[in-house]
Order: C-alpha cells, then sequence, then structure tokens
C-alpha cells in the first residue's frame, strides 16, 4: 500500500480539472481519499468532479472555482475544509499557466509575467500559506507536492517568463522542504514534481510523450522513497540525459561559462562531446 494514497485521507489538488492534476485526483479516488479539486476551468472541473463522484462518491468530492493567484480564496477554501475533513494529508500545488514563447520573449507584456508569477510561482506560495498551519497542527505524516519543470532547471530558449517562474518553484520548493525537516516536531514533507514530457490539456498524445497517469505512478513510487526530487522521464528523455543536461547548466556558473551555453554557437560541440561522456562515479550516469 502505498502510504500517501491511503483510504479516508484528504488530497487537495490544484489544476486537478486537467492532466497531471486530474491523474492524481484520479489515483486518489482509486484508493478511497477524499478530495478537493480546485481549478479555473468550469466545464473540466464539473466533469472531474462528477467522474471522480463515480469511483468514490459525491461525499467524498469538491471541485472549487478558485484561481490559486487568489490567496484569500486559499485561506477560506482551507478552513473549509479542514472543518469538514480535517487537514489533508497530500497538497498538491500543480495548477500552471504557459504562455507560448513566440516572438515575444523577453519582451512579452508585463501583464503577461505578472500573470505567470501570480499563477506559478505566487500559487504554490498561497496553497503553502493557506494549508500549512492546519497541516502542522494536525501533526500527521502529510505531504506537499509542488509541480516544478524541467524548463526552471536546464532553462531552454524560447519561454524565459515560464522558465522564470519554474526556476523560482525549483528555489522555493527546496527552501520549503528544508524549513519542514529543521521543525522538531513536523511530519509534513515538500517534493519537487518535475514532469517529462507529458500530454496533457486537450492535446492529442504523441509518440514520446508520457501520459499523466504514467507521471503519477512515478510520483507515487518516488514519494514512497520519500525523493525530494522527482525527476520523471517520458519516452524520449531518459534520466540518463536529464541529469547530464543538468549537470552542465550548473557547469555554466562553476566554470564561468557564457549564459546558457548550451544553445551557445562556440559551446556546440563541446556540449555534444559532453552529452556522448559518461558523468563521472556518483552523478547518476
Ligand atoms: N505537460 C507537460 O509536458 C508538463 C511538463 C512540465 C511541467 N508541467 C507542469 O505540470 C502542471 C500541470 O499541467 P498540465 O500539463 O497537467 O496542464 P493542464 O493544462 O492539463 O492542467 C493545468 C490545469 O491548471 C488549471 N489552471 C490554470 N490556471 C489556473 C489558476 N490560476 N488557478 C487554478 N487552476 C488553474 C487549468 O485550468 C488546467 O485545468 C503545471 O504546473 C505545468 O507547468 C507540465
Amino acid at each position: 500500500m502505498n502510504e500517501t494514497f491511503s483510504a479516508g485521507a484528504v488530497a487537495v489538488i490544484t489544476g486537478g480539472a486537467s492532466g497531471i492534476g486530474r491523474a492524481a485526483a484520479r489515483r486518489c479516488a482509486a484508493a478511497g481519499m477524499r478530495i478537493a479539486i480546485v481549478d479555473v476551468n468550469d466545464d473540466k472541473l464539473a466533469r472531474t468532479r462528477d467522474e471522480l463522484a463515480g469511483t468514490i462518491g459525491p461525499d467524498h468530492v469538491t471541485a472549487e472555482r478558485i484561481d490559486v493567484s487568489d490567496a484569500a480564496a486559499l485561506v477560506a477554501l482551507a478552513g473549509r475544509i479542514e472543518a469538514q475533513w480535517g487537514a489533508p494529508s497530500l497538497l498538491m500545488n500543480n495548477a500552471a499557466a504557459f504562455v507560448s514563447g513566440g516572438a515575444g520573449g523577453i519582451l512579452d507584456p508585463l501583464e503577461t509575467w505578472q500573470k505567470l508569477f501570480a499563477i506559478n510561482v505566487f500559487g504554490p506560495i498561497n496553497g503553502v500559506q493557506a494549508f500549512l498551519p492546519g497541516m502542522l497542527r494536525a501533526g500527521k505524516r502529510a505531504r506537499i507536492v509542488n509541480t516544478g519543470s524541467k524548463q526552471g532547471l536546464t532553462n531552454p530558449p524560447g519561454n524565459p517568463a515560464y522558465n522564470t517562474t519554474k526556476a523560482a518553484v525549483n528555489a522555493y520548493t527546496q527552501n520549503l522542504q528544508r524549513d519542514l525537516r529543521e521543525r522538531e516536531s513536523s511530519k509534513v514533507s515538500a517534493h519537487l514534481l518535475i514532469p517529462g514530457w507529458t500530454t496533457t490539456g486537450d492535446a492529442a498524445h504523441k509518440p514520446g510523450a508520457w501520459l499523466p497517469e504514467q507521471v503519477i505512478a512515478f510520483m507515487a513510487e518516488a514519494l514512497e522513497r520519500d525523493d525530494f526530487f522527482i525527476l520523471c522521464p517520458d519516452d524520449e528523455t531518459p534520466n540518463a540525459i536529464d541529469r547530464k543536461r543538468i549537470v552542465w547548466n550548473a557547469l555554466d556558473v562553476a566554470l564561468n561559462r557564457p549564459a546558457l551555453s548550451r544553445w551557445h554557437p562556440d559551446y556546440k560541440d563541446a556540449f555534444a562531446r559532453f552529452m556522448h561522456q559518461d558523468l563521472p562515479a556518483g552523478f547518476g550516469g
């Protein structure tokens, strides 16, 4: 049995009406948990609520139309959930907005940057501020999973606003986990889910991508091991390739190379050679 997904426990999942969040909600429903899904898409919320209610019964599911950038609304939700069901044992701060890069890039309108920060960065912060106090008070084993992205780690050109928000989620979640592990009586841990290429939203499934259910199965196993970083592969990019890309990025700083040297013409050959080498022992290959 997976202790994260256990009957009667409470899960709160933002962005829970679609994709990875919905797959997590389905997994919780299969385990007999009580589930609150938070989303801004009314149609998908209603459909997912009905589907989950069909599995676990209507009393075990609530669908909340809340924008995660609304801190007060999340605090109010936390109060309602705790009064009704108790504090969550799983909080997934997973909702995010994605604005495709295209021509704008760095000079995308300020409103775009502000919107992405409000949802992708303040969404998880708002979720933690709202639910963590109750989770700590409850004194039970509980987990917070924030959904990051490889784009927050390796920073590929094309969508700087999204990359920057996901880099912030990485930094924030590491600080959150360090804080939680330093608290004497805390049984709450934080984890960073880093999905690979995953078919979500209304996209057609393409070869190479994973399905959201695969991401959640991978996440469940990682949580069993208590991993902090949940670095998901997909059918195109195995973990070994991701690890090398991540190490290359870190070496940009350590070796004083140009910013994002992976995409610098002078470093094209060196990067290709690096990717063909094995990482030293202890780097995970
Ligand atoms: N799909 C991928 O390849 C991939 C890769 C890396 C990371 N991610 C991350 O996975 C997470 C889930 O995304 P997904 O791929 O399942 O996409 P998705 O579009 O299927 O699901 C995202 C959900 O979040 C909701 N949402 C958007 N803004 C919101 C807001 N302000 N408040 C509440 N809900 C809001 C949407 O309505 C949608 O239902 C995101 O954090 C995303 O950045 C996805």
